[in-house]
């Protein structure tokens, strides 16, 4: 049964009922109905959700649009992502797997803020705050201006940045938290939903920074951050294979910026580090050039990222082929592959098929497609291509490559790099610079045909 404030409720059709049960009995959908703090009648619609009353009606024109307020991080890479800074006033989430580094980079943060005579407070739910206070003298950071405060019950913590008058407040971890009015654990959907909203209240009515914290979890991200992404401003995830020593921070929402900026950190023994020039963090070291490897030019946001694609394709002896993609979507591959053999006469259907991305990074951008396709090609007939060799351009279905957007900005920073031979789209207007040799192609063959003449060059240069 529900306690006098609380209300159960269904999440696909709205009916409100006495109790929880596992199946609502009027849509019929299964594990729908939330538990939820109910808000008195007189108090509903009196405050907005950023604390302004109903009365405040205005003209859009006669809103005076003043430049956003932001406290610098300190962190270049922390700051581009957030498009500028942390935003006064504003909510933001960072998601992330457990261990990835959240804390950790976190903390680091939050000192380097405090240094700045901004008031901070760390919440920590999930370790003691001997541990935090461990944690922060063996990475030999500037303890002096960090508050730090050990609780997981809302109420308390809503008190203590009241009292406290934070500018700066870190969850960590938003599941760990519990309002002690709900029936439901820590960590459970309408746990979450409502300790978030209070805190999402506070910022809009006192103008506190909030950064929560929030585990991903693999299955399904149940009571993860997912529930939380429309609720904040900012969604932040840092990502990075935890065996690998990088990180990557990406905002995935930015009410105050643009996405699609990507932040490079290194885990180091004492803390994390900025990466400030990660152009050639996701090549192989090879000095070797070898088939199946091809480097491509990724945009992410406001700079150029040189990345290699590594395909391996070889004879399969299994009744199914094999196809493990990492870092790139499987389905785009298929995609590929069939595209290849349609209109290139490229056949891998005996063969099982290898993708990867050096460094652990996760492409995304259709642009990989000619390099990926070339990759492949590349690797099924052997052919070693020179190692200054980007290919980048969008393939359609009917084998044509598209254009890309920044074409000539990835070129001048392939160029900066190295690059010296390049395979790219046709219809892409570029400048080329002196000494480089561009091959522009409209359709997916003739970028294996451009493919299999440097292959040619390149096993001439080796024999001589
Ligand atoms: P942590 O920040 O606790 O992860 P999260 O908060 O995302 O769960 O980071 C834990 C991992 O980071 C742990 O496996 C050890 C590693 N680590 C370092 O490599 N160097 C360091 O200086 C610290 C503090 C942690
Ligand atoms: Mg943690």
């Amino acid at each position: 049964m529900a306690k006098k404030n609380t209300q159960y409720q269904c999440q696909s059709c709205g009916t409100i009922v006495r109790q929880w049960a596992g199946r609502c009995f009027k849509c019929g959908a299964w594990e729908s109905i939330i538990e939820q703090v109910v808000i008195p009648e007189n108090k509903s619609g009196a405050s907005g959700y950023t604390g302004t009353s109903a009365e405040g009606v205005v003209l859009l024109e006669s809103v005076e649009a003043s430049e956003t307020e932001r406290f610098k991080t300190g962190w270049d890479e922390c700051d581009r992502v957030l498009g500028g800074g942390l935003v006064v006033g504003s909510v933001t989430l960072l998601g992330g797997d457990p261990g990835v580094g959240k804390s950790t980079l976190i903390l680091q943060l939050l000192c380097n803020l405090g240094a700045k005579k901004h008031k901070v407070l760390y919440v920590t739910g999930e370790e003691s705050s001997e541990q935090v206070a461990l944690r922060a003298e063996r990475m030999g950071l500037d303890r002096s201006a960090c508050w730090l405060y050990s609780a997981v019950d809302m109420d308390s913590i809503l008190s203590a940045i009241k009292k406290e008058q934070s500018k700066i407040v870190v969850i960590d971890s938003i599941q760990t938290m519990v309002l002690s009015s709900l029936q439901s654990a820590a960590g459970s959907i309408s746990q979450v939903r409502e300790c978030a909203m209070m805190l999402t209240h506070l910022a809009k009515q006192t103008g506190v920074s909030i950064i929560l914290i929030g585990h991903m979890t693999k299955e399904g991200h149940v009571a993860g951050p997912r529930v939380l992404e429309h609720m904040v401003d900012t969604v932040l995830y840092l990502e990075g294979e935890q065996s690998g020593r990088y990180r990557l921070m990406r905002a995935s929402k930015n009410r105050f910026g643009a996405v699609h900026e990507l932040g490079v950190f290194a885990m180091m023994e004492d803390g994390m580090r900025e990466v400030k020039h990660p152009s050639l963090l996701f090549m192989s070291k090879a000095t070797q050039s070898a088939s199946g490897s091809v480097v491509m030019a990724l945009w992410e946001g406001s700079r150029s990222l040189l990345v290699e694609l590594q395909a391996l394709v070889d004879e399969s002896h299994g009744q199914n082929p094999r196809r493990v993609v990492v870092g790139l979507d499987g389905q785009r591959v298929n995609m590929l592959l069939a595209l290849l053999h349609k209109h290139a006469g490229v056949a891998t259907h005996a063969s099982d098929v290898f993708i990867n991305v050096v460094g652990g990074l996760k492409v995304t951008e259709t642009a990989s497609d000619l390099a990926l396709a070339m990759a492949i090609v590349s690797s099924l007939n052997n052919w070693v291509l020179p190692r200054g060799l980007m290919v980048v351009g969008e393939c359609g279905l009917n084998g044509e490559v598209r254009p890309i957007q920044q074409g000539q900005a990835r070129l001048q920073a392939a160029v900066k790099h190295g690059i010296t031979v390049v395979i790219m789209p046709k219809a892409n207007q570029l400048k080329v610079p002196k000494g480089i040799q561009c091959i522009q192609v409209a359709h997916i063959r003739e970028a294996k045909i451009a493919l299999s003449a440097l292959a040619e060059t390149q096993k001439i240069a080796t024999a001589q």
